[in-house]
């Protein structure tokens, strides 16, 4: 595949994307289109469900299951024993964190940019346990500093590290390779929220050198809601980790009082499944692969980026993204308006936008100084139009008074 998409390519993509014509949707950090073949595959198991038995269906689709697994495990470059599928990121990360004997004075060192469900579980664990957290300055140009990371890592009793790659609230990308390098050589495990990584960067888990990985299917991968995935290394798989909670899928029950694990990272998932969005998500993952990532990355980068030139030239608009490299995700306070309501008024102009409170990024949005923020986040599949309309729109809400405009 070429490094570039032609207008033929996202034409076809489109075509493919029953809802890419009825919107300028600009929400693929909340939840990307679907493709036609994502639901097809979901549809026709749900069908296969009322007609033959919820059971049956999933025996008689028991290879396009299997397959989804290997469909996850190449995406990110992982082996199908390590991927296991889960409700979504959060329960991913907390699944990860029931993984170690929690001891007070035991401490996670992670960033100012992490979700903020991680953070309040991890925040519950300082609560609970006595738990400390140790979060690495930030750089000047905005994203962890490496050297404070490594120096935290130094700390006595450092159990993880967590990070989160792309925040949900800004287009920062986190130097997840360089601070992966740095858990290795300290021989801490290491753990990665790729929720809105996965489907908008490549990811390969052994340059990331990480022991866990989780993300959702619905963002930028372009999956259904309500299912995730986590990877497990083997180094932790094959010293015994495991979730708190195993259930029966994760575990036999071979004697009255023992159970044993299963070999592989299946031991973090629930016996039961939602088997539709399983085949949904292993379709979202072979689209993605054969869409070409690297190229679809950069485009959906291009685009951010074009949507950034041009929010900034609204007076009174502020982009907010700061980091040495930006991710697909736009964020921008709007002059004196109120966030949630730019959102809904854009909806109404047929442009999909969302927008993050503060308690989602309490850390960030206090650095920035702004109680919300309004988020944009493009995906290949969007056009140079449809930015350019959702900036018009924006200067239009705020009182159209744009740089060109007020020269003509
Ligand atoms: C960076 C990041 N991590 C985790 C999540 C949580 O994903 P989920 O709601 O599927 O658990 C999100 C959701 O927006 C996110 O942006």
């Amino acid at each position: 595949l070429s490094n570039f998409a032609t207008d033929a390519d996202v034409a076809r993509w489109r075509a493919e994307t029953p809802g890419a014509e009825r919107h300028a949707h600009l929400n693929n950090a909340g939840a990307g289109l679907m493709t036609q073949t994502v639901l097809d595959v979901m549809k026709a198991h749900l069908d296969a469900e009322a007609l033959d038995g919820g059971y049956e269906a999933a025996q008689d689709n028991a290879s396009r299951i299997a397959a989804a697994y290997d469909s996850v495990a190449r995406l990110c470059g992982a082996q199908t024993r390590n991927v296991a599928f889960v409700e979504n990121a959060t329960a991913g990360v907390a699944l990860i964190l029931s993984t170690f004997a929690w001891k007070a004075g035991d401490r996670i060192v992670t960033t100012r940019n992490d979700y903020a469900s991680n953070q309040i579980m991890m925040l519950s664990l300082a609560q609970r346990y006595g738990v400390e957290i140790l979060r690495a300055r930030d750089l000047e140009e905005g994203g962890a500093d490496p050297d404070d990371f490594a120096r935290l890592l130094a700390s006595d009793r450092v159990k993880l590290a967590l990070v989160t790659w792309v925040p949900t609230n800004s287009g920062l990308i986190q130097p997840v390779a360089e601070l992966g390098a740095l858990c290795g050589a300290a021989g801490i495990p290491f753990a990665i929220d790729a929720c809105q990584a996965i489907g908008q960067l490549p990811v390969d888990v052994a340059a990331l050198r990480c022991d866990y990985l989780t993300a959702s299917a619905r963002k930028f991968l372009r999956g259904p809601r309500g299912i995730g995935f986590l990877y497990a290394s083997d180094r932790m798989l094959n010293a015994g980790y495991h979730p708190l909670f195993a259930d029966m899928r994760g575990a036999d029950w071979t004697h009255h009082d023992a159970f044993e694990l299963r070999p592989d990272a299946r031991r973090f998932e629930n016996w039961e499944f939602a088997y539709a969005l399983v085949l949904g998500m292993g379709a979202a993952a072979d689209y993605a692969m054969s869409a070409g990532q690297e190229r679809t990355s950069a485009r959906a980068r291009s685009l951010a980026a074009d949507l950034r030139t041009g929010l900034a030239a609204i007076p009174g608009v502020r982009v907010l993204d700061r980091g040495r490299e930006l991710a697909a995700i736009v964020s921008f306070e709007p002059g004196h308006a109120d966030p949630g309501d730019v959102v809904k008024r854009l909806r109404e102009r047929g442009i999909n936008a969302s927008w993050t409170p503060r308690t989602s990024a309490t850390i960030d949005l206090d650095d920035k100084d702004v109680a919300a923020v309004v988020r944009l986040s493009p995906h290949y599949y969007n056009t140079e139009a449809e930015i350019g309309r959702a900036v018009e729109q924006i200067d239009a809400l705020l009182g159209g008074s744009r740089a060109p405009k007020a020269r003509s």
